[in-house]
C-alpha cells in the first residue's frame, strides 16, 4: 500500500537495471584513462570495449545488442546481434557506445562519455544500416511546438514562446561540421546563439533536454545510433526529440529499405524506442557539461555517472571512488 506522503498513482518500481549497468560504463571510462589525450582513438575505444564487455557479462539480464560497435566481422566484441549479460534476467535490447567521442578522448577534449542504453526486448529501433540521422532535441516544452519539418528560425521562435525565454538568450548545440554551415547561419540570423560541439551529440542532446541547462535545443545531423541512445535517455528525463534517417547515398538507402526501415518517416520518440521501460547510464570519460571526466586523485580513481530510468522517472548522479590499486 502507498504511504500517505507518496503520490496516489505511484507504484514502487522493481529492479533498476541501470544501477548495475553503471559498473560497466565506469569500467570502460577507467580503462580509457591511459589513452586520454594520447592521440590514438582506436586504442582508447578498444580498452573501453574490452572493459565494458567483461562487466556486462556479470549483469543479470539477457541483452541483445541492437546498436553496437558494428558488424560481427569488423567488431570482434559488442557487435550488433551479440548476446550480453548472464542470460538470467529480463530480455532486453541494448545499445552500447563504450566511448561516444573517441576523437575527443584521443585529443583530450571535453564531452566524451561511455554510454549504455537498454529497453525491453523488441522496442529499440535497429537503425544501424543508416549512419546518419537528422535530429532535433528539446526539453518537454518542445513537444507539439518544434518540428524537423519546420525552418529552424520558426522552431526557435516557437520554443521561445513556449518557454518564455527570449530568443536572444537561447543557445542551440550543433555539431561543428561543414554540412551544418547553413543551419548555423540560420540559427544566428534568427537571433539565437550556438554551442558548437566538436563531437559527442549524445551529451549535447541530453543537455538540451535537461531542466535548467544553458542549452535549449540540440539540432543537426549526427550518428543514428547516437540518436536512438539519446531517445532512451530522454524517456527518463521527460525530454522531446524527433529524428529522420539520412542515408548518405542510394546504396545506403537501398540497404535501409531492405532492412525494413522507412527512411522518409519523421520519427517520434516512440518510433525510436517504444514503451516506457528504458534505462540509460553514462560515465564521463573527459570533463563535460553533463558529468565530470574520470580522473586519478592520489590512490583513488574518481568517476561521475548519470543513471536514468524511465519507468520511475529517476535521474541519479553516481560518484564512484575506485581504489586505483585494484585496477592496475
Ligand atoms: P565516435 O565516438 O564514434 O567518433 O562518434 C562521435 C560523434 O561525434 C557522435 O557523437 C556523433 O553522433 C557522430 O560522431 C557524428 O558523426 P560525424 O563525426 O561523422 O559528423
Amino acid at each position: 500500500m502507498n504511504s500517505p506522503e507518496v503520490a496516489p498513482n505511484f507504484t514502487h518500481p522493481d529492479r533498476n537495471l541501470a544501477m548495475e549497468l553503471v559498473r560497466a560504463t565506469e569500467a570502460a571510462a577507467i580503462r580509457a584513462v591511459p589513452f586520454i589525450g594520447r592521440g590514438d582513438k582506436n586504442a582508447a575505444d578498444k580498452a573501453a570495449v574490452d572493459a565494458m564487455r567483461v562487466f556486462l557479462g556479470t549483469v543479470n539480464f539477457d541483452g541483445l545488442i541492437v546498436i553496437g560497435e558494428g558488424e560481427k566481422d569488423e567488431a570482434p566484441m559488442l557487435f550488433n546481434g551479440e548476446r550480453v549479460g548472464n542470460g538470467k534476467g529480463p530480455s532486453c535490447d541494448i545499445a552500447v557506445d563504450p566511448i561516444d567521442g573517441t576523437s575527443l578522448t584521443a585529443a583530450g577534449r571535453q564531452n566524451a562519455l561511455s554510454v549504455i542504453a537498454v529497453s525491453s526486448r523488441g522496442t529499440m529501433l535497429d537503425a544501424s544500416s543508416v549512419f546518419y540521422m537528422d535530429k532535433i532535441v528539446t526539453g518537454a516544452a518542445g513537444r507539439g511546438v518544434v518540428s524537423l519539418d519546420a525552418p529552424i528560425g520558426d522552431n526557435i521562435r516557437e520554443l521561445s514562446k513556449a518557454t518564455g525565454k527570449p530568443v536572444g538568450e537561447m543557445v542551440l548545440a550543433v555539431l561543428d561540421r561543414p554540412r551544418h554551415a547553413e543551419l548555423i547561419d540560420a540559427i544566428r540570423s534568427a537571433g539565437a546563439g550556438t554551442r558548437l560541439m566538436s563531437d559527442g551529440d549524445v551529451a549535447g542532446g541530453i543537455n538540451a533536454a535537461r531542466w535548467q541547462t544553458r542549452i535549449d535545443m540540440c539540432v543537426g545531423m549526427g550518428g543514428s545510433p547516437e540518436g536512438i541512445t539519446t531517445a532512451c535517455a530522454l524517456k527518463a528525463i521527460g525530454g522531446y526529440m524527433q529524428g529522420r534517417l539520412a542515408p548518405k547515398d542510394d546504396a545506403e538507402r537501398a540497404g535501409a529499405v531492405a532492412a525494413g526501415l522507412d527512411v522518409d518517416k519523421l520519427l517520434e520518440l516512440d518510433d525510436m524506442v517504444s514503451g516506457d521501460n528504458t534505462f540509460f547510464v553514462a560515465t564521463g570519460v573527459t570533463d563535460g557539461g553533463l558529468v565530470d571526466g574520470v580522473r586519478r586523485q592520489g590512490p583513488i580513481i574518481r568517476t561521475e555517472s548519470i543513471v536514468l530510468r524511465s519507468k520511475s522517472g529517476t535521474s541519479r548522479r553516481v560518484i564512484g571512488e575506485h581504489l586505483a590499486s585494484k585496477w592496475l
